[in-house]
């Protein structure tokens, strides 16, 4: 055990209450100077590192919101409908609180999407915090179930038809998919059983894993420091270094990034409140009208779409047609001929690449393009993890990269949208063939990123951060 601190008789009453706790909880001091006020954060933070902060704030709406709609909600199938019109109607500030959760799950995916972002241009994922990207990927995973799962409760048409596309996915999968579909269900259609068994992992099971996974990624990135804009390495060995030893660049994260977040707060708040306040249903992007009419299971609404954070991925699980799967096969052979022709491999390594295609190329010919839709939906999400690998530019940030790998990010986020876009729209053969397009520039990107990543002019890295005060 710790020796106690004495303390002076004559201190005031505050600072004998903080020696009081220190003497007993030095844990929760030590915690606060490694992770606070002695957490050295680079000083040229920019608007991008407002997302990391707001993204906590979301999460702790959620969960607050979330403990007061519990209250109320009835996971029920006869019940659930008509206890949701019941907290927007008669709950004293139930509608305040649902639309609060309501718009906090849109709001999360932007905040969260900006945050991607941030950390795909300034290469924040790239060693040595691989993991800090790890865990925000698997984050991304969790959220994802977590609002799918969210989704089904309010017992709406979306809902219930929402629920009903996916799980019906899963029995895509060779062998084993209409048991997992079942399982998953808990049902052969959906039903009371689903509904029960998705409030269940709404509440709580993901929740706990979510909230442990932003624990680990936040321990993890203390553990290494915050990246920066100029992708610079601010606790480098030979990085210049004051007095106490912190790097010369670096500012405690309390009172000095504390306070900054507190802008981003701010402008967060404003617009969070606006749309709360004046546009809830946000055109039908953050609630879908067709999910105000009770589910009905012997009808089907005439075009059914996931919410927006959904649609780029799903735009490829639709783009993903039998003539796409022969595009696959396609550009499968021409890169096992490339890897053949223009690679220095052994002889035992190229008949390996051969009989792979081939292998591969039977695979997608012999299984529905609809199992491999949901692969290319799957893997679309799952390509994420590698990128710490996949990226091979001898710089971080993009501030130093040649300029045309400005316009691959730029058409890389166009493509998002337009997915995105697409993904919401009743599908044409146009509307396939664009998405189709998107998908391919979509996994170009990443699968061809060890390539691109190192090819043209990088500009000098300076030795220090650049920072312009302000
Ligand atoms: C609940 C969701 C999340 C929360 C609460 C969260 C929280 C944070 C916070 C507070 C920071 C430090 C401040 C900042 O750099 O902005 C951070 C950094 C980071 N996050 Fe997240 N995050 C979440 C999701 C994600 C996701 C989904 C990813 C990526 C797939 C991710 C990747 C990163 C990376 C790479 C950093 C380091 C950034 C840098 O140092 O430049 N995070 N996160």
């Amino acid at each position: 055990m710790a020796e106690f601190k004495d303390i002076s008789p004559n201190a005031t009453a505050g600072a004998k209450l903080n020696n009081w706790l220190n003497n007993r909880f030095p844990t929760a001091y030590d915690a606060y100077k490694v992770h606070m006020s002695e957490y050295y954060a680079p000083k040229n933070f920019n608007f991008w590192y407002f997302f990391g902060s707001l993204a906590l704030l979301v999460l702790v709406i959620q969960i607050v919101t979330g403990i007061f709609l519990v209250m109320h909600y009835k996971p029920d199938a006869n019940l659930a409908f008509a206890s949701v019109e019941y907290i927007m109607r008669d709950v004293p500030w139930g509608w305040l609180i649902r639309y609060m959760h309501s718009t906090g799950a849109s709001a999360f995916f932007v905040v969260v999407y900006l945050h991607m972002f941030k950390a795909l241009i300034y290469g924040s994922y790239r060693k040595p915090r691989e993991l800090v990207w790890i865990f925000g990927c698997l984050i991304f995973l969790m959220l994802m179930a977590e609002a799918f799962f969210g989704y089904l409760l309010p017992w709406g048409q979306m809902s219930y038809w929402g629920a009903q596309v996916i799980v019906n996915l899963f029995a895509a999968v060779p062998f084993i998919g209409p048991d997992l579909a079942l399982l998953i269900r808990g049902d052969y259609v959906v039903s009371d059983a689903t509904l029960n068994r998705f409030f269940s992992f709404h509440v709580i099971a993901i929740p706990l894993v979510l909230l442990g996974l932003v624990v680990a990624h936040l321990l993890a990135l203390h553990d290494v420091g915050s990246n920066n804009p100029d992708g610079i390495d601010i606790k480098a060995k030979d990085y210049p270094k004051d007095a106490s030893g912190h790097s010369v660049d670096g500012i405690p994260f309390h009172p000095y990034y504390s306070v900054h977040d507190m802008v981003g707060v701010g402008v967060f708040l404003m617009v969070f409140s606006a749309i709360i306040f004046f546009a809830p249903e946000l055109g039908g992007y953050f609630l879908e009208y067709n999910n105000f009419i009770p589910a009905d299971p012997l009808k089907t609404p005439p075009h059914i779409a996931p919410v927006w954070y959904f649609t780029p991925f799903y735009s490829m699980l639709r783009a993903t047609t039998d003539i796409m799967v022969n595009v696959f096969c396609v550009i499968l052979a021409l890169a096992a001929v490339f890897a053949v022709l223009r690679m220095r491999l052994s002889t035992m390594a190229k008949g390996a690449v051969i009989v792979g295609a081939l292998v591969a190329i039977l695979l997608l010919k012999v299984f529905d393009a609809k199992f491999w839709g949901v692969v290319v939906m799957g893997v679309s999400v799952i390509i994420l993890f590698f990128l710490p690998w996949l990226d091979k530019s001898p710089v971080r940030s993009i501030r130093y990269r040649p300029g045309w790998h400005k316009w691959v990010y730029g058409i890389f986020v166009v493509w998002f949208f337009v997915l995105g876009y697409l993904g919401i729209q009743a599908p044409s053969d146009v509307k396939t063939l664009v998405a189709q397009v998107g998908t391919l520039y979509y996994f170009g990107f990443f699968l061809l990123m060890p390539w691109w990543s190192r090819l043209g002019t990088f500009k000098p890295v300076p030795d220090r951060i650049t920072f312009a005060a302000h």
